[in-house]
C-alpha cells in the first residue's frame, strides 16, 4: 500500500537542530501508571501485568474493571459486565437513531462517531462507562446501516464481545468466535503514549469534556499509520494470493517504495508481544484455507526482506497484522476492523483521560518558525 503523503520533511536547517523532534521519538511527554511499552525487549505492561497473562485470560470487562481501578469509578455493585449491557441499551435508544438518520454513504468508522457523539454528556465517570460499554452496539450498527439492514437490539444477558457478534451477525456467536474477540479487546485495550492516546490526553489537557478527548482520539486512531492498517493487511494477502509469490511480491512492493502494512512500529524494536497474543488464537478459528500459513510465509519473508531493506532499522512484525488474519478467522469483515480496535482501545483512552486530569499540565508544545518574516 502506498501512503500517499510526507510522513516528515522538513527544511534542512530545521532537521539539524536536536531539540526537535517532528515525531516526537525519545520525547517523554507524562508518566503514567497505565502500560509500559518496552521497545528493547518487546514486552508489553498494563497496570503491573505483562499482556499475555491479561488477553485471553479474562473477558473485556474485567481487563476493563482492572485496567480503571483507582482512575474512573467501577458501579457500586462491583459489575461492570451488567453496567455495560446498560450503555448498550441507552446507545441503542439514543445513538442508533441518529446514526440512521445520517442516511446512506457514510462508512462504518464515521457513522460509530456519529453515535458516540449523541452519548457525550460532560460527566467524566458516566462518560467512561456509557462510551466503553455502547461501542459494541454503534459498530454492529454502523455496520448493518451500512449494508441496509435493521440494526439489531443488545441484549442484557450477554457480555460485550458476544452481544457484539449477536448483533452484528443476527445469529448466536461460536464461543470461540466470542473467545477470540475478548482476546483481541483485552490485547489492544491500551498501549503507551500512541497517536491516538497522545491526542487523547491533549485534548483533556485543555480542561475539555471526556467525550470530546475519545472523538478526537477516534479520529487520529483512523490512519493507516496507526490502527487502520490491518485492513490493508488482508488486501495485501489477497494480492499475494499463494505463498510462492510472497518473495516477488514483497521485493516489488519495496522497490516502489511501498510500507508493508503490519510490519514495523515506533517503540518497538523486537516484534510486536501482542502479534503472538493474537496468533496463538488462530488454532481455534477456522481461518480460510491457507491463510494462515499464507500468514506465516509472508510474515518470514517481509522481516527479511526488511531486514536487508533497512539494514539499521528493526522492522518486526506488528499487532496489525494477526489482527487482520484472527479477525477474518472470527467472521469480521475487514471493514469493520479500525471500529473494532476503537470498541477496545476506547477504555485505554478514557483512563488516559482520567490520569491526564488527575495529574497532567496543558499540553502545549512549541514550533519553531521557519517561514519568512515581514518585509522591513
Ligand atoms: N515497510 C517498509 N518500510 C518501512 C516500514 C514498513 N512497514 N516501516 C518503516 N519503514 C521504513 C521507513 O520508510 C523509513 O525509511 P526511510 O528512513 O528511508 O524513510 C524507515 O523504515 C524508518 O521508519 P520510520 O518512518 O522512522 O518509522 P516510524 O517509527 O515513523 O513508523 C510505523 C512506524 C508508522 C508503524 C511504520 O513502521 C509503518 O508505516 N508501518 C506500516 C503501517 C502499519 O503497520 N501501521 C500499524 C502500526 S501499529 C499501530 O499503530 C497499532
Amino acid at each position: 500500500m502506498t501512503i500517499p503523503f510526507s510522513t516528515g520533511t522538513f527544511p534542512a536547517s530545521a532537521a539539524t537542530d536536536a531539540a526537535r523532534s517532528p515525531g516526537l521519538e525519545g520525547v517523554v511527554a507524562a508518566d503514567t501508571i497505565l502500560s509500559e511499552v518496552d521497545g528493547a525487549r518487546g514486552r508489553l505492561i498494563l497496570r503491573g501485568r505483562a499482556i499475555e497473562d491479561l488477553a485471553g485470560q479474562m473477558s473485556f470487562e474485567a481487563a476493563v474493571a482492572f485496567f480503571w481501578q483507582g482512575l474512573l469509578p467501577l458501579p457500586s455493585s462491583g459489575d461492570l459486565a451488567a453496567a455495560f449491557a446498560e450503555a448498550r441499551l441507552k446507545a441503542h435508544a439514543i445513538a442508533v437513531p441518529v446514526m440512521q438518520s445520517a442516511g446512506p454513504g457514510l462508512g462504518s468508522y464515521e457513522r460509530m462517531r456519529l453515535g458516540l457523539a449523541a452519548l457525550c454528556r460532560d460527566d467524566a465517570a458516566e462518560d467512561a462507562l456509557t462510551m466503553t460499554g455502547a461501542m459494541p452496539v454503534l459498530l454492529a450498527a454502523a455496520a448493518r446501516i451500512g449494508r441496509g439492514e435493521s440494526p439489531i437490539a443488545p441484549s442484557v444477558a450477554a457480555g460485550s464481545a458476544s452481544d457484539l457478534l449477536a448483533m452484528l451477525t443476527g445469529t448466536e456467536p461460536s464461543a470461540r468466535a466470542v473467545a477470540a474477540i475478548d482476546r483481541y479487546l483485552v490485547t489492544i485495550l491500551d498501549h503507551g503514549f500512541n497517536a491516538s492516546t497522545f491526542t487523547a490526553r491533549v485534548i483533556a489537557s485543555t480542561g475539555a469534556d471526556m467525550g470530546s478527548a475519545v472523538l478526537g482520539a477516534m479520529g487520529a486512531l483512523k490512519g493507516p499509520l496507526h490502527g487502520g492498517a490491518p485492513g490493508p493487511v488482508l488486501d495485501m494477502l489477497d494480492a499475494i494470493g499463494t505463498p510462492e509469490r510472497a518473495v516477488g511480491w514483497i521485493s516489488a512492493a519495496l522497490a516502489r517504495g511501498e510500507r508493508l502494512m503490519g510490519f514495523g512500529h515506533r517503540i518497538y524494536r523486537q516484534r510486536d508481544p501482542r502479534a503472538d497474543v493474537l496468533k496463538a488464537a488462530l488454532g481455534q478459528l477456522e481461518a480460510a484455507d491457507g491463510r494462515v500459513a499464507l500468514a506465516e510465509v509472508v510474515e518470514r519473508e517481509a522481516t527479511e526482506a526488511l531486514a536487508r531493506h533497512k539494514p539499521g532499522r528493526p522492522l518486526h512484525t506488528n499487532v496489525e497484522f494477526y489482527t487482520a488474519v484472527l479477525l477474518e478467522a472470527a467472521g469480521i469483515d475487514r471493514s469493520l476492523f479500525t471500529p473494532l480496535f476503537a470498541t477496545g482501545r476506547v477504555a485505554g483512552w478514557c483512563a488516559h483521560v482520567a490520569e491526564q486530569r488527575a495529574t497532567g499540565r496543558l499540553i502545549r508544545p512549541g514550533a519553531r518558525y521557519v517561514g519568512p518574516q515581514p518585509a522591513g
